[in-house]
């Protein structure tokens, strides 16, 4: 052990005093591993495991609605992104595993990549400390093509403080009470993360009836993403006889796709308040206006979450 405040001022003198830190660090108490595949990190961490094949990162390959957009990965491009592993890694029939374990951790020499500033040094998959793994510079390589990240630094100072980290990878604690970070990566799939992200308000004044929407939980637009999401103000109206009229569309929240060149980008800023009058039918007191969240602009209302619902009444 006394050799490791030389190893910390090796370490921080760059690459050349690695092969130093290697010499005088004791000697490992376990085999290293030879290449791995992200299966075999289940063996040793089995709770991260199951967090990340619940999650988004792990479907990025079977995704039925990537499946069908990319022509069933014949259009290349789509690989980098969905499932970054080479093919031969594979076994055969079996292309794609999604965004694996090392899509994000390894490193040179098939060593894994952590945030930790002291990993242990004898561990079998040879942890080393990697600070790009605590940077929202890990998650920009495939999250800035719809600029999520460029929407993040554009955020206000108060969401900004927080990194991609903080909100998608909470805190957990691991077997032996080592702190670890929640693989389940939550968002648009889910509704707690959603409900996070927005604050609705609405009634009717002087200028008559009127809705809001502020982002005050997302660090980047509502929602962020291009192609697949959509956010939509809908209004009812009651008449004088107590009954209701169906819901009607009001507002889209949204960034258009390449196709639909007719519409604007639509999203809330990180931060931002929207607020709009309604117009009111002749006759109606009281209203109701609700804003749906769709992962699919074309998703029916039922299949949509309900982020909140107000009374429009004066
Ligand atoms: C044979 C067991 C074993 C296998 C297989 C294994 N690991 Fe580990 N790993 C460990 C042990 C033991 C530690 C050190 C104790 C700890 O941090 O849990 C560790 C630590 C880590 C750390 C550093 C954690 C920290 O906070 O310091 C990362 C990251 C990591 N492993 C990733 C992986 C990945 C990714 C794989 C699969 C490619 C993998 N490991 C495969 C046993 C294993
Ligand atoms: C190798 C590329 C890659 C990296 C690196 C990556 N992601 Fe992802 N991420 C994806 C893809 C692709 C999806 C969408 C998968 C799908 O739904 O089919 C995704 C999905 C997500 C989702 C879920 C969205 C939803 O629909 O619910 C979140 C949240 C997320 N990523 C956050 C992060 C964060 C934070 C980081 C950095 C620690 C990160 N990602 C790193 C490629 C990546
Ligand atoms: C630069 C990285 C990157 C490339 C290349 C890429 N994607 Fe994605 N894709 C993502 C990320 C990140 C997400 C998660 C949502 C977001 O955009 O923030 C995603 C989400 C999606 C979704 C939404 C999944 C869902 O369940 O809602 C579809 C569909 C999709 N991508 C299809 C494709 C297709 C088709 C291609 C090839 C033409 C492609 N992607 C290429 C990074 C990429
Ligand atoms: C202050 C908390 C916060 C921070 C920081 C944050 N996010 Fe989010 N993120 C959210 C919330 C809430 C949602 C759900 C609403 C939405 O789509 O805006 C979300 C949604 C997402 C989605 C889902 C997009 C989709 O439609 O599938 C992705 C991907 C994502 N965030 C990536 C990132 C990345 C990358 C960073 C870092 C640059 C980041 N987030 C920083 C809170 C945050
Ligand atoms: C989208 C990128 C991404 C994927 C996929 C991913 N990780 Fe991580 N992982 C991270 C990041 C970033 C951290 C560092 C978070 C921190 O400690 O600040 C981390 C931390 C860890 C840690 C240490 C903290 C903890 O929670 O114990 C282990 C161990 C680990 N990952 C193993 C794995 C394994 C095993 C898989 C596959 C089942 C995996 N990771 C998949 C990005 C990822």
């Amino acid at each position: 052990m006394k050799a490791l405040p030389t190893a910390i001022a090796l370490t921080a003198t760059g690459m050349g005093a690695w092969v130093l830190v290697q010499l005088v660090s004791p000697l490992p108490e376990v085999e290293a591993r030879g290449p791995m595949t992200s299966q075999d990190c289940a063996e040793c961490h089995p709770a991260v495991f199951n967090e990340w094949q619940d999650s988004h990162h792990a479907f990025a390959y079977h995704n039925p609605e990537v499946r069908k957009l990319s022509n069933d990965f014949r259009n290349e491009e789509c690989l980098a992104c969905h499932t970054p592993r080479p093919v031969l890694d594979f076994e055969p029939g079996e292309r794609g595993t999604g965004v694996d374990c090392l899509s994000c951790h390894q490193g040179p020499n098939g060593r894994m990549a952590s945030a930790n500033r002291m990993p242990s040094s004898n561990a079998p998959c040879q942890p080393y400390h990697e600070t790009r793994m605590s940077s929202v510079q890990h998650c920009a390589s495939c999250h800035n093509q719809h600029g999520t990240v460029d929407q993040w630094h554009a955020a206000p100072e108060r969401l900004k403080g927080k990194s991609c980290l903080d909100c998608h990878m909470t805190e957990t604690f691991r077997e032996g009470g080592r702190r670890g970070r929640h693989h389940g990566f939550p968002a648009a799939h889910d509704r707690e993360a959603l409900l996070r992200a927005v604050r609705i308000d609405g009634g009717i004044d002087e200028n008559g009836p009127w809705f809001s929407v502020e982002n005050h939980g997302a660090a980047h637009n509502f929602p962020t993403d291009e192609r697949s999401r959509a956010a939509d103000i809908q209004v009812r109206w009651q008449n004088a006889e107590g009954n209701w009229s169906e819901w009607e569309h009001a507002y889209r929240f949204r960034d258009p796709y390449r196709d639909e060149v007719d519409l604007v980008n639509t999203q809330l800023p990180s931060g931002k308040t929207w607020r709009q009058s309604l117009s009111r039918p002749p006759g109606a007191t009281l209203g109701e206006a609700r804003l749906l969240y769709r992962t699919q602009p074309y998703l029916p209302d039922d299949d949509s979450e309900e982020l909140g619902r107000v009374t429009l009444k004066p």
